[in-house]
């Protein structure tokens, strides 16, 4: 056997190697075969599910600076909008009555939504029989408690990067220490708990993205989101190069083959930059899709990078590309809440 085969063999076994032959499988020229060893343990692990989570995105508003986000405080040029809690109610049921099983609520780091309030949302919507994933950036500790005692099951916080050089540098006012205690309480306290990683961000190297998987790993993530770096105007980044969709798949693939139960999205990013993303990102171990269910006059505005929002047109139309998709994959659409399934320990 080539040593490339005996690696990949290992990892689809073990689900585990060293930093060193990361590194390897992240830089040979073949790629089908690690892609085929993800699909196969995808569905030996998950199953052909394919679990839908429908997306609100309810604030454009965002207090931090980051460097590649088009949502920076920073940026004047973005017209901003925020949803009422009303508002918000109103798309999670149009989102329920679509069948979907999980909410998830995102925004900028908005301060102007509090912690009841943000409490009395999750209430409501746990009301409607459904799993529901936070993704509103760095809290307290307590604010993580009160809103899991308020019902939230699962929260999303990528860890950008898992270089702290590299994060501190992207992130001014922020440090990588908080973001890691952020992630380490919210798996403490009981969330079923969301990372990942930008993919060919400036300064990023392969290594680094071998440290990102060793990342994940340690920290035991349910849930894994990595899509490639677009470069968006209004940003300090916005003159860079982008990632490199190769290179995401090749991510999603060591991602399923290292830590095989994790539920893992095709991310809109991907579907941005690559027409068949979400085609492709299904066969390369992704087992989850994120239909937008916001509202349609604000899609456009809650512009992260380029090109987000644009293919959005209707819900139903949405919904049903999706299907098509999975179907003609032979895939099927998950009918429960589409938690994390543990194997192990
Ligand atoms: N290109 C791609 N992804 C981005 N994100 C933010 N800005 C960009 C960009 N320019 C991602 C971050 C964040 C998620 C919500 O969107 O990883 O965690």
């Amino acid at each position: 056997m080539q040593e490339l085969d005996v690696l990949i063999e290992v990892l689809k076994s073990k689900h585990d190697i060293d930093k060193e032959s990361i590194v390897k499988l992240l830089t040979c020229k073949e790629s089908k075969s690690i892609y085929a060893a993800a699909d196969e343990v995808r569905s030996c692990v998950v199953g052909k599910e394919v679990h839908l989570r429908g997306l609100i995105e309810f604030s454009s508003y965002c207090c931090r600076t980051c460097f590649y986000c088009g949502l920076r405080s920073a940026n004047s040029t973005l017209k901003r909008y925020r949803l009422e809690p009303k508002e918000i109610l109103e798309c999670a049921s149009r989102a329920v009555a679509y069948g979907l099983k999980t909410i998830v609520l995102q925004s900028g780091e908005d301060k102007s939504y509090s912690i009841n309030v943000l409490c009395k949302i999750v209430q409501a919507i746990k009301g409607m029989d459904v799993a529901v994933t936070l993704s509103i950036g760095e809290l307290k500790r307590s604010e993580y408690a009160e809103l899991k005692k308020a019902g939230a099951d699962r929260y999303l916080l990528r860890i950008e990067t898992s270089n702290e050089n590299l994060y501190n540098g992207l992130h001014p006012g922020m440090s990588y220490k908080n973001r890691v205690r952020c992630l380490y309480d919210l798996k403490e306290l009981g969330y079923e708990t969301g990372t990942g990683c930008l993919i060919g961000i400036p300064g990023q190297t392969i290594d680094m993205l071998a440290e990102d998987l060793l990342f994940f790993k340690k920290l035991d993530a349910d849930m894994i989101g990595m899509g490639p770096f677009i470069p968006c105007d209004g940003t300090p980044l916005e003159k860079s190069e982008g990632g490199k969709v190769d290179l995401v798949y090749r991510m999603m693939s060591l991602t399923r083959l290292f830590l095989p139960e994790v539920n893992m999205p095709v991310t809109t990013a991907l579907g941005v930059k690559d027409y068949n993303g979400y085609k492709n990102g299904l066969m390369c171990g992704a087992n989850v899709i994120m239909p937008n269910m916001g509202m349609s006059e604000y899609k456009k505005m809650y512009a992260i990078y380029p090109g987000k929002g644009e293919s959005i047109n209707n819900m139903e139309n949405q919904i049903e590309n999706i299907k098509k998709v999975v179907f003609e994959l032979g895939r099927s659409i998950g009918v429960d809440y589409g938690s994390r399934r543990k194997t192990t320990k």
